[in-house]
């Protein structure tokens, strides 16, 4: 079976990328499963470059396929704040909590129509002669106060287009369907096909 490591700590991406790439037997591996891995930073300007500069880092570190993600929110009225900088939102270290709370406190008495937000995902795949991205986008609405307890990050306060509960009271199966991270991973897989093949 062929190896691929993903390029993240973060535990929900990791649930979300196995459960997404579960019909291509691969043997997924994680960075728990490589030592010594080098800190991946994350200060670029652009997704695309973040998630690629990720990849690079581990697949240089363990002479395997490396498959990254890099994502997070982008909310209209606030001129597509935090974007890149949606994990460390509220401060370095913040919390899931306190960054959509800072999110929500931004955008109080905005009116529903003006609450559009996407998420976005840029996955990068990084081997041996290669480096492929894909992007995958999902659109919808922010809550006014956080609902439900699935998922992680921002899902609490995302309404997807399509539906009236947020990310974090809808079943994952629908999440893992119509997700950022569903559609740039759906964009991605028929070039793991061809090079784990
Ligand atoms: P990074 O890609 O590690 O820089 O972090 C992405 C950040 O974006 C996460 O910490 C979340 O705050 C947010 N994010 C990305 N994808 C999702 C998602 O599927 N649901 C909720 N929040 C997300």
């Amino acid at each position: 079976m062929k190896k691929l490591v993903l390029a993240t700590n973060n535990r929900h991406k990791i649930e979300e990328i196995k459960t997404l790439l579960q019909d291509l037997s691969l043997e997924i591996l994680t960075l728990h499963d490589i030592p010594n891995v080098p800190p991946l930073v994350e200060n670029a300007l652009t997704f695309r470059e973040n998630a690629i500069n990720k990849a690079r880092i581990v697949h240089q570190h363990a002479k395997l396929p490396v498959l990254s993600d890099d994502s997070g929110i982008e909310v209209f009225y606030l001129n597509m704040r935090p974007g890149v900088r949606s994990a460390r939102y509220a401060g370095e270290r913040a919390t899931d909590v306190q960054n959509y709370e800072k999110l929500l406190a931004e955008t109080r008495g905005v009116a529903p129509r003006r609450r559009k937000a996407r998420f976005r995902s840029v996955v990068a795949f990084v081997g041996d002669g290669y480096e492929d991205l894909a992007e995958g986008v999902c659109e919808g609405t922010l809550a006014e106060a956080p609902r439900g307890g699935n998922g992680f990050g921002y899902d609490p306060i995302f309404i997807p287009d399509g539906y009236s509960q947020t990310f974090g009271e809808l079943d994952e199966n629908i999440k893992n369907r119509i997700s950022h991270r569903a559609r740039s991973l759906a964009n991605i897989k028929e070039i793991l096909k061809r090079r784990l093949g």
